[in-house]
């Protein structure tokens, strides 16, 4: 692309970390919404895909991962599409094994850390052992003359969670985050799945370019002409641009969470990759 064609784009932020350390908890909080309260279990288990409008107007697109142990390739993969990394460490509790976990998978996809100390507000909260706990990993908060920004937040009551979305934008904005929004769009498929009224439904993150109703999608070794788009709250979308989360219905099989996806010409040139990739 030149540079010209080159538009600002919204921050894409993965929220890591341990089991029941809050990261739903904190998304359903910025998001106004009440996610946590219908997981079975209170075991997230799968990736959410949100785009939010911050008070200063600013959108950011936000990925939530599961905390537990079983789910590390998707903490891999919402590590490699993202811009900035959140990694939530319940204050009252310790540096547990998948928050190491996911700050390894932040450093090895190279994405900015940023620590977001939480349930701040129960008694037994103790941020200074976790910053201690972090320092040991070589995780030195600025507060401690080190490189990486934190912030002590409550999901429960909302304490601290302005400075934590500003110090998010503050990163982003070093990042000079942009892409072109004219031209096909290029992503990675979130998740894939049949859903019996609707056919096969693929939660989409648009990386570059813009998705449109009518275009022909190669994701993995499916393909399909673009029949409809949601958000993640079932509203109708005719486009999405850089940096949108997106369900689409049209695609002829559930391609592999991770999966890149690109927009294809001819419907037949597609059909053949696709018919081609799912034979090996
Ligand atoms: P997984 O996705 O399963 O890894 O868990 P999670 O990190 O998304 O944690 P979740 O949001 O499900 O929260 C776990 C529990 O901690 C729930 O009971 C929340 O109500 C509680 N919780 C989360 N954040 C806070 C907080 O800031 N303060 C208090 N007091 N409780 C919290
Ligand atoms: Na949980
Ligand atoms: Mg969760």
């Amino acid at each position: 692309d030149d540079e010209a064609d080159l538009i600002e784009r919204a921050p894409i932020v993965t929220i890591m970390g341990h089991v029941d350390h809050g990261k739903t908890s904190l998304l359903d909080y910025i998001r106004n919404a009440n996610v946590t309260a219908g997981e079975a279990g209170g075991i997230t288990q799968h990736i959410g895909a949100y785009s939010v409008k911050t008070e200063g107007g600013r959108m950011v697109t936000f990925l939530d991962t599961p905390g537990h142990e079983a789910f590390t390739a998707m903490r891999a993969r919402g590590a490699k599409v993202t811009d900035v990394v959140i990694i939530v460490v319940a204050a009252d509790d310790s540096v547990m094994p998948q928050t190491k976990e996911a700050i390894n998978h932040a450093q090895a996809a190279g994405s900015p850390i940023i620590i977001a100390l939480n349930k701040i507000d129960k008694p037994g909260a103790n941020p200074d052992k976790v910053r201690e706990e972090l320092a040991q990993m070589n995780i030195l908060v600025e507060e401690w003359g080190g490189k990486y920004q934190s912030q002590e937040v409550s999901a429960k009551t909302g304490q601290g969670i302005p400075d934590l979305l500003e110090k998010v934008l503050l990163e982003a904005e070093l990042l000079e985050l942009k892409a072109n929004p004219d031209r096909q769009a290029v992503g990675t498929v979130i998740e894939a799945s049949l859903d019996k009224g609707r056919g096969y439904v693929a939660t989409v993150l648009v990386q570059t370019g813009s998705l449109k109703i009518g275009d022909v999608v190669l994701a993995g070794a499916h393909y399909g002409r673009v029949k409809a788009m949601t958000d993640h709250r079932g509203k109708k979308m005719k486009e999405a641009g850089p940096s949108t989360p997106v369900q689409l219905l049209g695609l002829d099989g559930a391609p592999q969470a991770g999966d890149k996806f690109l927009v294809m010409e001819s419907e037949r040139e597609a059909r053949e990759i696709a018919s081609n990739r799912s034979q090996v």
